[in-house]
C-alpha cells in the first residue's frame, strides 16, 4: 500500500504542477524546449522539485539520538523534531533567490526527498518519470497552453500531498 500511494499520488502530482509551473514561466519553458540538452532536462527536474515541494502538509518527524544544536538552539537527546523541509527549499542561503523558477541552477542538494535512512526510497523511479515527461511534453504538443485562468484551478490545500485536483490544458 505503502508502494502504491507513495509512488502514484506524488509522481501524479509533480507531472501537473511541474508542467504547470513551466507554462506559468515560458522563458524556462522555451529554454527546456527549445535546446536539446540532457542536463538541463535533469537540472530543471531537480529545480522542479525543489520549487514545487509537494510533500508539504506533515513535516519530516525525527527524535534527536544525541544532543544538537541548530541556529544557536540546543535540542536535546530524546526531543522531537518536525523538519519543515518545504522552508528549507526556499532557504536563500542555500538557493540564491528562491522564489524564482530557474531550471539551469544547480538545485541538486534540495530535501523533498527528505535526509537520512528514510530518505525516498522511490527516487530513481521518480526522477526517471519526471525526466522523461518534462522532456517529451512539450516537444509533442509545443502548442500546449491553459484552458482556464490560474485563479481557477483547485489546488489540493486539504492532502498530505500537494498538488491540483485538475489541471484543464488546450493545444
Ligand atoms: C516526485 C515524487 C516523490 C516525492 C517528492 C517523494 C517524496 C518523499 C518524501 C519527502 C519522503 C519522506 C522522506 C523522509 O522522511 O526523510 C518519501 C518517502 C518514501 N517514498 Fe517517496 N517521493 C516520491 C516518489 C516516490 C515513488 C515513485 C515511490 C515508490 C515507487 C516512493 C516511495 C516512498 C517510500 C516507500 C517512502 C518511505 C521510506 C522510508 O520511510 O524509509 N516515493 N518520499
Amino acid at each position: 500500500m505503502l508502494l502504491l500511494i507513495a509512488g502514484h499520488e506524488t509522481t501524479a502530482n509533480m507531472i501537473a504542477l511541474g508542467a504547470l509551473a513551466l507554462l506559468e514561466n515560458p522563458d524556462q519553458l522555451a529554454l527546456l524546449r527549445d535546446m536539446d540538452d540532457e542536463k538541463l532536462v535533469v537540472s530543471a527536474m531537480e529545480e522542479l522539485l525543489r520549487y514545487l515541494h509537494i510533500i508539504t502538509h506533515n513535516g519530516r518527524r525525527r527524535v534527536a539520538l544525541e544532543d544538537i544544536g541548530i541556529a544557536g538552539e540546543l535540542i536535546r537527546a530524546g526531543e522531537g523534531l518536525i523538519m519543515a523541509n518545504d522552508i528549507g527549499n526556499r532557504d536563500p542561503d542555500a538557493f540564491p533567490d528562491p522564489d524564482r523558477l530557474d531550471i539551469r541552477r544547480d538545485a541538486r542538494h534540495h530535501v523533498a526527498f527528505g535526509f537520512g535512512v528514510h530518505q525516498c526510497l522511490g527516487r530513481p523511479l521518480a526522477r526517471l518519470e519526471l525526466q522523461i515527461v518534462y522532456s517529451t511534453l512539450y516537444r509533442r504538443i509545443p502548442t500546449l497552453r491553459l484552458a482556464t485562468d490560474l485563479e481557477q484551478i483547485p489546488f489540493k490545500h486539504d492532502g498530505s500531498v500537494y498538488g491540483d485536483y485538475e489541471l484543464p490544458v488546450t493545444w
